[in-house]
């Protein structure tokens, strides 16, 4: 799970991807990580460990980290949380890792090319639409690479 900062979206995908794994009882690695390095070592953002908590999904175990490009051999899937990010993770890859990088909300709305808005200097309203998209998007990650029905 891929986004600016990893304080505030990727952390909230990641935490709900994985809830929603663990509630399956099937193993996968899960993480996250920012194109940017602007808040390496921090946790989560108040609002969006607010919103997880809201749902019963703790993640104030994570700690922002930047994207390396060692990422793009130990993941099958990344995904982007908008077309900044997606931008940015085409620009790093090399041959044949382009297919693994999608943009999240295509999962939920199929070749729409959605971005999950920026919520950082929002109030905390953003953080709950943001959860909601990020739900929907995961249960359809489960739906379609995990063959589950949701
Ligand atoms: P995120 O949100 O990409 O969802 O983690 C942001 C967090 C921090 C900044 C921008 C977006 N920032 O500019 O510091």
């Amino acid at each position: 799970m891929v986004c600016l900062g990893n304080i505030c979206r990727s952390p909230l995908a990641e935490g709900i991807l994985k809830h929603k794994l663990k509630a399956k009882n099937i193993e996968a690695f899960v993480d996250s990580a920012g194109t940017g390095g602007y808040h390496i070592d921090a946790l989560p953002d108040e609002r969006s460990i607010a919103i997880a908590k809201k749902y019963d999904i703790d993640i104030t175990d994570q700690r922002a980290r930047k994207l390396r490009s060692v990422d793009f051999t130990d993941f099958d899937l990344i995904f982007a949380m908008d077309t900044y990010n997606y931008q940015d993770l085409k620009k790093m890859t090399k041959d044949g890792e382009e297919v693994k990088v999608k943009m999240i909300l295509n999962e939920s709305h199929p070749g729409k090319n959605m971005s999950v808005p920026d919520p950082y200097y929002g109030g905390k309203d953003g953080f709950e639409n943001v959860y909601q998209m990020l739900n929907l998007a995961c249960d359809k990650i489960l739906e379609n690479y995990f063959k589950l029905k949701m």
